[in-house]
């Protein structure tokens, strides 16, 4: 333990207060996030690394760059080199099939916008039953786990590139939220945070009824939910619990053990954010034949109940792959994407910000793997079903940050 205390030092950059990013865009990415013109072709070998996450059908998630679906191609294994997989012909990226993706719910709130739902993720490769991991932007080098990730969301009616983000993929489940502005007392590190990376998305991204939500596509305007692992207290204070992590560490040829976090699991985050203005869509679509994964038409997006045409539309033409069949396959979809929606009012309303710490040590709703071991090469967790929690442990939090920058 004694030997991470110089590591403290760091601590500055890891709650860095940054809103929009301010260093170089991914090596492998597009400069700016745009959809395919007409004429042009999708990629889908494509390195590109950029995501876009701006409304329910038009986001992207990580996938493996290798699409086989074998075993090495888990993502704990392959966490820096995934690449975006997007829902629209986008930021060069590759094209996520439709159908793949059976539940998809969007919430703009003040401080984030986050995209969670269902999908069958071996559509894009992801190993069947993988567990998977948590992406953010820091990663064993701090250059980004992947490295050369970027995010991207339009919020403010103009693409912006955003510091802070998380996310997490399964071969069954996803979410990501993009953290567009701060206050006084919440970071935009602390409301993307991201060392709860065996919590899931239920308990990271305060999604109520998250396993209800599967085979339905919303789109909802919502109030901020407190930072993952914080308790705001009545009384102004606020408590902090952190995931259990044991793991074993290697430092100038010495090989030791440390353990950070609680034992106990919260029962709860501190309160589910009510959502309003919600739009329910029967389904959505990337508007490509994948037979020869042209683009035939101006893509479109969902927006207020509608099908509008995208803005953006980039210039840059891909060229058709190699293999592509000439004639466009049976199954491709046609380009506008159906949109029968319906309104409803507000969603569900605050609960109680009690913390309510039970002892359950349950981690059924994890949706990821610990990642450390993979984001940190020689970090190896132990027993990683182990959940946490305790009050005031913020510092020992942090240590594991530390502790994954070695
Ligand atoms: C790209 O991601 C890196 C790593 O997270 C970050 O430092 C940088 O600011 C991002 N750049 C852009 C343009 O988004
Ligand atoms: C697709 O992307 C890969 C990786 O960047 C690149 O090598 C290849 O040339 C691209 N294919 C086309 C047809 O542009
Ligand atoms: C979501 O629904 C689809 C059917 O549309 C089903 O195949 C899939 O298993 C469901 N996912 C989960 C996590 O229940
Ligand atoms: C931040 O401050 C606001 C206003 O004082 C308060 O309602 C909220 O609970 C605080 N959030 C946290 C995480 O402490
Ligand atoms: C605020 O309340 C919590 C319990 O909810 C308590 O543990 C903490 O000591 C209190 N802090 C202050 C400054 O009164």
């Amino acid at each position: 333990m004694y030997s991470f205390i110089p590591l403290l030092a760091l601590l500055p950059s890891l709650v860095r207060g940054q809103v929009t990013a301010t260093f170089p865009n991914g090596a492998t990415n597009p400069d700016q996030p745009e959809f395919l013109p007409i004429g042009s072709y999708v990629n889908e070998t494509s390195l590109s690394r950029l995501m876009s996450i701006n409304g329910v059908d038009d986001f992207c998630l990580w996938g493996p760059p290798d699409q086989s679906g074998a075993k090495e191609n888990e993502i704990g294994n392959v966490e820096p080199i995934v690449v975006a997989y997007c829902t629209k012909p986008r930021n060069g990226a590759r094209l996520i099939p439709d159908g793949a993706i059976t539940a998809a719910h969007f919430i703009k709130t003040p401080l984030y916008v986050q995209i969670h739902g269902f999908w069958d993720g071996t559509k894009v490769g992801i190993v069947e039953g993988d567990a998977g991991g948590e992406l953010d932007p820091h990663g064993a080098e701090n250059l980004g786990n992947p490295i050369g990730g970027n995010v991207t969301s339009n919020v403010e009616g103009k693409d912006v590139f955003y510091e802070e983000w998380m996310s997490f993929i399964s071969y069954d489940q996803f979410c990501v939220r993009v953290c567009t502005a701060e206050t006084a007392n919440v970071t935009a590190a602390l409301q993307c945070e991201h060392e709860l990376d065996i919590m899931g998305c239920q308990f990271v991204m305060a999604i109520e009824d998250f396993y209800q939500e599967n085979n339905t596509f919303t789109s909802c305007d919502g109030e901020a939910a407190a930072p993952p692992g914080l308790y705001p207290q009545a009384n102004g204070s606020t408590s902090t619990f952190r995931q259990r992590y044991t793991g074993t560490y290697s430092n100038d040829g010495g090989v030791g053990y440390f353990t950070v976090g609680q034992t106990v699991t919260p029962s709860s985050v501190a309160f589910y954010p009510a959502t309003s203005n919600c739009v329910t869509y029967s389904t959505i679509s990337n508007g490509v034949n994948t037979g020869d994964w042209a683009v035939t038409a101006t893509p479109s997006i969902l927006a207020s109940g509608s099908t509008v045409a995208a803005g953006n539309v980039g210039t840059t033409s891909q060229s058709k792959p190699s293999g592509a069949s000439a004639t466009a396959a049976a199954s491709g979809s046609s380009a506008s994407a159906s949109a029968s929606a319906s309104r409803s009012g507000s969603g569900s309303a605050s609960g109680s910000s009690a913390p309510s710490a039970s002892g359950s040590a349950s981690n059924a709703n994890a949706a990821a793997s610990a990642s450390g071991s993979s984001s940190a090469g020689m970090i190896t967790v132990q027993g990683g079903s182990n959940v946490i929690v305790g009050m005031g442990v913020a510092v020992v939090g942090i240590l594991l940050g530390a502790v994954t920058l070695l």
